[in-house]
């Protein structure tokens, strides 16, 4: 007797597309880099940093500013980044669209670190940028010196041999072009990092350190709830988009680059012309866009912007749009506002980003599979862009 097998479905391990099975795999790749990353004996009663970066101590010294370049999806999570390293260890923080950086690159700003966010570590772009970089620092004087960070899943990539410093994100191989598990490993990084310089540059209080590491360690379970409950639930509430034109995801602080997430997500594998706005800046212009027809997708978690996010959420209610919220469990409050809800257990707002996405990929992904698309392989896209 032979067995017929295909092996690519035997890579797919019974998920329809590669893309399902690894927004699957972000539990155990969130649990597996914060093993990795974070002391596992530590507690807050310990003296010592709870990151292990192994960063030499070179990076530390006199560190004033941090600059971030990117694309893509790797962008939006170094827009977290920037949120963490800004608002947890206190130090300015910029981040650039590669391509835009390597033309109008910031005026040479002292003791800096460069970060290259790039999960394939192939971007032509996000190279051309850091490379650039480089070269403007050469020969000066010390506290312009060059000192760069790559983040990346291919430690052995072109990046990978770039720069001699790296955290290496642990995801695992992803196939499908839409990055999922990749960006969950970078905001991973990103946290470890804000982390590590704010122990370092004692900007926290040991409770708020130890609430923060706490909160970690239990995000990979809090993925899995999420995606034991939401699946079914999205799947179905998905049928009524697949003819929708145009969608407007709303967010406000850490997460509105999840807001851009989830409209580059959608548009990427769904071929559906989606925005991601600040959900404050929606009246300066995007309101005008509002009707029954375009449904409006808000990040409204418990934080500092929530009662904001439901304001700017019922002002789009107002234009008889479908209103459907990523809400925190048990939330009557924005029951009352929002039509639909994609529930996420309560967290502290700043750890909300690793829970905010899920239910923003699972919405892309079935939509684009309701209209029987290539979810792994969009139109016009590729995994890694090697050209300018
Ligand atoms: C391509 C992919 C995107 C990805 C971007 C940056 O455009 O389609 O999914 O976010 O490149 O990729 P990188 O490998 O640099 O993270």
């Amino acid at each position: 007797q032979t067995l017929n097998w295909n092996p690519i479905q035997v890579e797919k391990q019974g998920f329809k597309h590669f893309m399902l099975k690894e927004i699957y795999e972000q539990p155990g790749v969130v649990r597996a880099s914060l093993e990795a990353y974070l002391d596992s004996e530590w507690t807050p009663d310990s003296p010592s940093n709870p990151v292990r970066l192994g960063l030499p101590d070179r990076f530390y010294e006199e560190l004033e500013h941090i600059q971030i370049v990117a694309c893509g999806t790797s962008w939006h999570a170094g827009l977290v980044g920037c949120y963490l390293l800004e608002q947890l260890a206190e130090i300015p923080t910029q981040v650039h669209y590669a391509s835009e950086f390597r033309y109008a690159p910031t005026p040479l700003m002292p003791n800096t670190l460069t970060i290259g966010v790039t999960q394939s570590g192939e971007t032509a772009d996000t190279l051309s940028a850091l490379e650039m970089e480089k070269r403007r620092r050469l020969d000066r004087e010390p506290k312009f010196a060059a000192r760069m960070l790559g983040i990346t899943n291919r430690t052995d990539s072109t990046l990978g041999h770039m720069v001699s410093d790296l955290i290496d994100t642990r995801a695992g191989i992803e196939i499908g072009v839409a990055a999922t598990k990749t960006f969950s490993a970078q905001l991973v990084a990103f946290y470890c990092l804000a982390l590590d310089l704010a122990v370092r540059r004692r900007t926290l209080t040991p409770e708020r350190l130890g609430a923060i590491v706490e909160g970690l360690r239990q995000l990979p379970a809090q993925i899995e709830a999420i995606l034991e409950v939401q699946e079914r639930y999205i799947g179905e509430l998905s049928h009524q988009f697949a003819e929708t034109q145009d969608f407007i995801f709303l967010g406000r602080g850490i997460n509105y680059p999840i807001a851009l997430e989830g409209a580059l997500k959608l548009k990427e594998i769904s071929y559906i012309h989606a925005e991601g706005y600040p959900a404050g800046e929606m009246k300066h212009g995007p309101i005008a866009l509002l009707d029954a027809k375009v449904p409006v997708v808000a990040i409204a978690v418990p934080g500092l912007v929530y009662e904001k996010v439901l304001s700017n959420a019922q002002e789009a209610k107002a234009r008889d749009a479908q209103l459907i919220g990523v809400t925190a469990m048990n939330d009557d409050h924005a029951a009352e506002v929002f039509d639909d809800q994609l529930p996420i257990p309560t967290v502290d707002e700043l750890l909300s980003p690793l829970l905010t996405v899920i239910p923003v990929q699972f919405l892309a992904y079935h939509i684009a599979a309701h209209r029987g698309l290539d979810v792994d392989q969009p139109r016009n896209l590729a995994k890694s862009v090697t050209v300018e």
